[in-house]
């Protein structure tokens, strides 16, 4: 099992081209099976959940070849509708293959998806939607199964009781080939789907709202292949932002996605760091202690702040000036990361949705282990800032969503090995 080893107390400062998105490539990948003929996929980041959905690609008979950041699919001949329940277990995302296979072959067969770090994590909305869409749905003994009727699902109204990123996923590729339209009200707007609708629509899918609580989805037969360029990660970009914040340096952020962005912008700002935006490029400087931010930073669907900032950001709060308060709204166990942060010497109090963070002067390094991809990421974070040396285990959660975050780190100046 690889480490981080980490020897804090270096300000970051230099430039960093962020990489592309995890959460647009994964169902980006899944939505390739959609279309007859090959799909050649840019700014893909290398990442184990990328190598997971290229396996899951892989079982079902389609060829997937990653050639530095490229990925290159092709869906010509799927052979295969079942999906082991080994490869549904290696992420969370494995499910929007549920949405993918049936949009395509209209069945499949898939099993309850890993993931559960957060809590629970239900997909009923997903179940009751594609049931909705005239799937005939088996769920029972951990497997489920699917079946359209006469090959394709029909078009529906939906309208979802909370905007689930992947129930919305699964929704609109169940949706591109199915006969007729698909209304989904109260879906999610985070640009990730956006992304996605608009690889989608690359390869001949008609698809309008999509940024907005409304998407409309027309059925097409077929779509084809495409060319398409994966958003940069925002939350890869909100996790080295404050990573620099943390240690009070200075970063230029290229290939970054401003606007989406915004809602994390807008919150660090708070902390007195100075930020300056153009074009695709964020530039952040932060000499001095940070201030807590004084409003409540509440976790909310986007455009509010991102859940997945959300510990991060509380790794540069340890040491700020004061007291800042979160409330995570969108997932029930989102705070397992706050123990190491307090072993490191951070003053935390969990409530409920609650977590109070009252600043310290200083954190030391210590020997924890990730919990979870984000929160890994904040361990890391907090390493970075603190005195003396820190080890970080169970790194693979952080491999699953950061492409080589120690050669990023390094490029920085931080002070990091991989052993
Ligand atoms: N939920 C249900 N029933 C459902 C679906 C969701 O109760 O059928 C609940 C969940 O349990 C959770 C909330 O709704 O409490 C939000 O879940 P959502 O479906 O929106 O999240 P997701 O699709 O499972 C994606 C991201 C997460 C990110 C969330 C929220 C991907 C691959 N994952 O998860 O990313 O936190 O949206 O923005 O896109 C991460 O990258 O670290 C990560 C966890």
């Amino acid at each position: 099992m690889q480490k981080l080893i980490i020897n804090g107390g270096r300000r970051l400062r230099g430039e960093l081209s962020l990489q592309g998105s995890k959460n647009s490539a994964l169902p980006i990948m899944a939505a390739s099976l959609l279309c007859r003929g090959e799909c050649t996929l840019h700014n893909c980041p290398k990442l184990t959940d990328v190598y997971s959905a290229a396996r899951i690609l892989n079982c079902v008979g389609c060829r997937c070849n990653f050639s530095g950041n490229t990925a290159v699919i092709d869906s010509s001949v799927i052979s295969e509708t079942v999906i082991s329940e080994s490869l549904m277990r290696e992420m969370r995302s494995s499910i929007i293959f549920m949405g993918a296979m049936l949009g395509s072959t209209g069945e499949c067969s898939v099993s309850v998806p890993g993931g559960c770090e957060l809590g629970p994590r239900p997909i009923d909305m997903h179940l009751a939607a594609l049931r909705k869409m005239g799937v005939d749905i088996r769920d029972g003994g951990g497997r489920i199964v699917c079946r359209t009727q006469s090959g394709s699902a029909r078009g529906a109204r939906i309208s979802l009781s909370f905007p689930s990123v992947g129930a919305t996923e699964n929704i609109i590729l169940c949706a591109v080939t199915a006969e007729g339209e698909t209304v989904i009200n109260n879906a999610a707007r985070e640009p990730e789907i956006c992304d996605l609708c608009g690889f989608l629509r690359a390869c001949g899918a008609d698809i309008s709202g999509d940024g907005e609580s409304r998407i409309v989805v027309k059925g097409k037969k077929r779509l084809h292949g495409c060319e398409y360029r994966i958003m940069p990660d925002r939350i890869a970009g909100a996790t080295y932002l404050s990573m620099t914040a943390a240690t009070r340096g200075e970063i230029i952020l290229t290939n970054a996605c401003v606007a989406e962005m915004e809602p994390f912008l807008s919150v660090l700002e708070q902390t007195g760091c100075s930020i300056y935006t153009r074009d695709d490029r964020i530039y952040l400087r932060s000499g001095s202690r940070l201030k807590a931010v004084r409003d409540r930073i509440r976790t909310m669907p986007h455009p509010g702040f991102p859940t997945d900032a959300q510990a991060v950001l509380m790794a540069a709060l340890i040491t700020a000036e004061g007291t800042s308060v979160f409330e995570e709204n969108i997932f029930n166990c989102r705070y397992r990361h706050t123990d190491a942060l307090v072993k490191m010497g951070a003053d935390i109090q969990v409530l409920g949705k609650a977590a109070i963070i009252k600043g310290v002067p200083s954190l030391s390094g210590a020997a924890v282990e990730a919990t979870d991809l984000r929160g890994g990421a904040a361990m890391a974070a907090a390493a970075l800032s603190a005195e003396g040396m820190s080890e970080i285990s169970r790194i693979s959660h952080i491999d699953r969503g950061y492409e080589k975050i120690e050669e990023a780190v390094r490029k920085l100046g931080g002070d990091i090995v991989r052993i």
